[in-house]
């Protein structure tokens, strides 16, 4: 079970995300006490994900390397407080680019091989601030290799990769790109480097590649739309295979429950339930407190 959550600059906050009913960004210090809840809930990694201020976004998207980046802080502050949790960190460029897009864009056209260095700058500062494993979720091609070699060489070979190997062109990451603050800033969509819906083939070549250049574990994303990706990989590969149950999934199941539509806690079951049938050996999703709480009470 692997719990995303969003940080913001500030002190003592926990602002709403209005399309993540019961999700808040919070700021470093509530961060660090969502840490030691995960803790006690038993729940072992947790995903940090930034709303960055505008004025930290540029073209080179240039705080994605900045030591004191948000995320490094917030790694370096929940380590410092919780040490035995696990932390995966996005690597991807689009809570800095003002372009809001995963890779460096040059006259309109996201340009793979430089973002490639971008994102291996990005690997090592997020190495060096602690986390335990890194989730290259842009899609370019070759960065699973790139990312492993910058990590070698900097002796960081006990980071793991965990990548987006089968990362679909989803309209399911809307709430996401809320909460971090990347809606208004992207100029068309993921589609050029993000998957075709339409396509399961692709993502079978897709996990390949990314096993073959160092990958340790692959995730599939979204989650229950794309189940079938989930077992096929697992059965395909056998390697260790994690759903990414996102934004968008979380929205749905949280606004027909707040109908009194569906039953919050038994669907939230059903939906894990429904990733290990397929196969996957983890879930990254947003119901992971609920999820622990569920499960504690039944042990
Ligand atoms: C960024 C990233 C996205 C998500 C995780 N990492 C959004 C996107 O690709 O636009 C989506 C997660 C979610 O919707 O919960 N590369």
């Amino acid at each position: 079970l692997i719990w995303p959550i969003f940080v913001r600059e500030g002190e003592d906050i926990e602002e709403p995300v209005a399309s993540l009913p019961g999700i808040n960004r919070l700021s470093v210090d509530r961060a660090v006490r969502a840490a030691e809840q995960a803790a006690t809930l038993g729940i072992p990694c947790m995903a940090i994900f930034p709303y960055t201020d505008q004025a930290d976004k540029n073209p080179e998207a240039s705080e994605a390397w900045n030591t004191e980046n948000l995320v490094c802080r917030t790694t370096r502050a929940i380590k410092a407080a919780v040490p035995g949790i696990g932390i995966l960190l996005d690597v991807a460029l689009d809570p800095y680019n003002s372009e809001g897009h995963d890779g460096l864009v040059r006259d309109g056209v996201i340009v793979n091989d430089e973002t490639l260095e971008a994102l291996a700058r990005m690997a090592l500062v997020q190495a060096e601030a602690g986390a335990d494993i890194l989730g290259p979720s842009d899609m370019m091609d070759g960065r699973v290799g790139a990312l492993r070699r910058a990590l070698e060489d900097a002796g960081h070979q006990d980071v793991l990769i965990m990548s987006y190997a089968a990362k679909y062109a989803s309209s399911f990451y809307g709430p996401f790109r809320d909460a971090v603050g990347a809606t208004g800033a992207l100029k068309g969509d993921k589609k050029t480097y993000q998957m075709d819906p339409a396509n399961s083939e692709e993502a079978l070549r897709e996990v390949a590649l990314d096993i073959a250049e160092g990958a340790d574990m692959v995730m599939v994303k979204p989650g229950m739309p794309y189940l079938d990706v989930c077992a096929r990989v697992k059965a395909e590969f056998r390697v260790p295979t994690f759903a990414y149950q996102v934004s968008g999934e979380y929205a749905m199941l949280e606004a027909a429950a707040a109908n009194g539509w569906l039953d919050r806690d038994r669907v939230i079951k059903e939906s894990l339930l429904a990733f290990r049938r397929a196969g996957c050996d983890g879930i990254l999703t947003y119901h992971a407190p609920r999820v622990a709480e569920i499960l504690n009470t039944q042990c």
